[in-house]
This record gives C-alpha cells, structure tokens and sequence, in this order.
C-alpha cells in the first residue's frame, strides 16, 4: 500500500509571533494560515505543525518523531545559534533535519551568523521569507 511522507514542522521560540513580531523581518502572516496553504500546496504529504517556545519540549518533539518520520523541517529561531541541546537532539535522531530560516541570517548581526546545529542537518535554507519552509519541504521530496 502506498505511505504517505510524513514531514514534521518544528518552530522555535518567538515565532508564534510570526504577523505580528517585526513584520519588516518576518512579513505579516501567521504561521497557521500558511500552513494551510502549506497543506494545499503538497496535498500528497502528511504535514504536521509544532511550535513552543521551551528548548526541552522543542527536543521531546525531535525524539518523538525523529525515528519514524521522513523529514523534519526546523526553524529553531535563536536556539538555533545557543542551543548544544538541541544541537545533539537532531544528531541523535534517525529522520533529517533541514535547518530553515525567514530571514537571511548572514546579512544580520554577526551572532547569527552561526548555527550551533547546521553541521548535523542535512541542509540549510535561509532568506526566502516563509517560501523557505516550501522549499525545503519540495527538496525532501525530490530527493
Ligand atoms: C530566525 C532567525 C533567528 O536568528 C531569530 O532568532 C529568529 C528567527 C528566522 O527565521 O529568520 O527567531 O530563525
């Protein structure tokens, strides 16, 4: 019988702000209703959506889906340039991560320059505004 992929969404902290939190940054839509659309645009993928903005529930949810999923789509906001934790989650784990961002974070402050779990993501996409999420959910399923 044909599976769907199955690719879980994991958003970090602040961006359950995302519409509201420094829209000339991050644009003016929420996450839900892009995600909607984000639905409507892979119809054939199971998509599922987390957010939290607490490190430990960030990596439960890695653990939780990370030896059963296809992919995992993370943007773990400014965790991303501190957190050793979940650096070591994502290394832990069997299903890939791709590290996305909103903005382009190397035309930011220097300390965001850095990404504490790239090296054990299976890529990178920054800079594409919220289509960064498409397009790393297209990339898990062309390749
Ligand atoms: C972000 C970039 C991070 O530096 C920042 O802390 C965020 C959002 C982005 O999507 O551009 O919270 O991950």
């Amino acid at each position: 019988m044909f599976e769907c992929m199955k690719i879980q969404i994991i958003n970090g902290p602040n961006l359950n702000l995302l519409g509201k939190r420094e829209p000339g940054i991050y644009g003016n839509e929420g996450f839900e209703a892009f995600f909607e659309k984000l639905k409507s645009t892979f119809p054939a993928v199971e998509l599922y959506y987390f957010q939290s903005n607490v490190e430990g529930e960030i990596i439960n949810q890695l653990h939780q889906v990370g030896f059963s999923y296809d992919g995992i789509v993370m943007n773990a906001g400014a965790y991303t340039h501190t957190s050793i934790a979940i650096a070591d989650a994502v290394a832990a784990i069997k299903t890939p991560v791709i590290e996305v961002h909103i903005s382009n974070v190397y035309a930011r402050e220097e300390f965001r320059h850095h990404s504490m779990m790239a090296k054990n993501c299976k890529g990178i996409i920054t800079g594409f505004g919220m289509q960064s999420y498409q397009l790393a959910i297209q990339s898990f399923i062309e390749l």
